[in-house]
């Protein structure tokens, strides 16, 4: 099992990757003093898989099971699941578990950042993305009418438990979006983890958990760097943006339904990549690196339809600005810069080169 400590302003909290920690859980919680009174929540998909199994090992009532999909992370269900645990008799000094992917560990974070005033909770992530990224940090959060992620809180977990061996159910397209996170955090900190992704896309049957732990303990250590740096998101943590500007744009051209998050980022990051070798700050033996990782992760809704003019109006509508104040993270031949102008026509060039390449 890799360990990993985060330093957070609540204290800090381990990581932990492995395979099998699903199947000691209670024991997991002992060692690290939160084997407390609670409440599990998982969602409907992953709850009879591992959510179920666990809350049985911990000994606690079953699982809380919210829906499933991006549109339940919502206002209603942190009503629900706090008045359920009002119902249960949770108390500030009890502990949740959250089990899940990205959604659920999100939902359930902020859930319990706000109940009472706070309460502890551990995160069990059960999707490559949830692994190496949203369930480190300590953001939390739901999304609004108005826009993903608009409400929130900065609530770190007591204790993040990744279980590898829980990536074996996972939707392939799934399994592939998140890797497209695994090839931000190289780029972002440890480059050479790309020859592991590479080794995955070789062979991905015989890609075994010890070196999905690695993987996923890497990627976990690169975010933690960044994260440390910068809790607050003033300066380095922009970094963890690399692809997301344009892919964020590109998700929310398509109403969310075209892509899924990853796949989106890895068109992100082919875009920076040419507006990278453009302006000179990525050489051709990096840029092709990065760009045949994306490759990688392939097959990719293609852009299609998906013209320039809607994708510069999402880029500007997200940030309620012009696009002169869209700043972008840009790669260079040893990590990134940041605070960095692209223009519209910059942005059109790239998008019409990579809607034919
Ligand atoms: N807090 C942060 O810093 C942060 C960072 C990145 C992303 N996020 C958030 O994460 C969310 C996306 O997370 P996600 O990509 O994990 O999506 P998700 O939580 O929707 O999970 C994807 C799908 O996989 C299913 N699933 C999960 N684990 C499974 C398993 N082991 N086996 C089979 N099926 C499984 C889920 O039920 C769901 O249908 C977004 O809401 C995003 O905003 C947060
Ligand atoms: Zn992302």
């Amino acid at each position: 099992v890799h360990r990993l400590e985060v330093t957070s302003e609540r204290g800090p909290y381990p990581v932990l990757v492995g395979a099998g920690l699903l199947d000691e859980i209670d024991e997991v919680l002992v060692r690290h003093r939160l084997a407390r009174p609670g409440s599990l929540v998982s969602n409907e998909t992953v709850s009879p898989l591992y959510g179920r199994p666990a809350a049985d090992r911990l000994a606690l009532a079953p699982p809380i099971e919210l829906p499933d999909g991006e549109r339940f992370k919502r206002w209603a269900q942190v009503e629900r699941l706090c008045a359920a645990w009002l119902e249960g008799g949770l108390t500030r000094r009890d502990l949740v578990v959250a089990v899940g992917g990205g959604v659920v560990t999100d939902l359930v974070g902020f859930a319990a950042a706000v109940y009472l005033r706070g309460i502890d909770w551990v995160a069990v992530p059960t999707t490559l993305l949830a692994m190496v990224d949203a369930s480190v940090g300590g953001k939390t959060g739901v999304n609004l009418d108005q826009g993903k992620n608009l409400v929130g809180a900065f609530w770190p977990p007591r204790l993040v438990a990744a279980d590898v061996a829980a990536l074996a159910s996972l939707d392939e397209r799934q399994l592939r979006a998140g890797m497209a996170e695994v090839i931000k955090a190289a780029w972002l900190g440890d480059p050479s983890l790309l020859d592991l992704v590479e080794a995955w896309h070789a062979a991905p049957r015989v890609f075994g958990a010890q070196r999905w732990s690695e993987l996923v303990a890497r990627s976990v250590a690169v975010k933690v760097e960044v994260v440390e740096a910068d809790e607050r998101e003033s300066g380095r943590r922009q970094a963890l943006n690399l692809g997301h500007t344009l892919g964020h744009a590109l998700e929310a051209a398509t109403g969310y339904h075209r892509f899924v998050h990853g796949e989106a980022v890895a068109w992100g990051l082919r875009a920076v990549i040419r507006i990278s070798v453009e302006r000179g700050l990525l050489g051709p033996a990096a840029a092709a690196r990065l760009d045949a990782a994306t490759t990688w992760i392939e097959p990719l809704p293609p852009l299609g339809e998906v013209t320039p003019e809607v994708v510069l109006e999402h880029l500007v509508r997200d940030k309620k600005r012009d696009l002169e104040g869209v700043r972008w993270v840009l790669p260079t031949d040893d990590g990134v810069l940041l605070d960095q102008r692209v223009m519209a026509d910059e942005v059109r060039r790239v998008l019409r080169q990579l809607a034919t390449a």
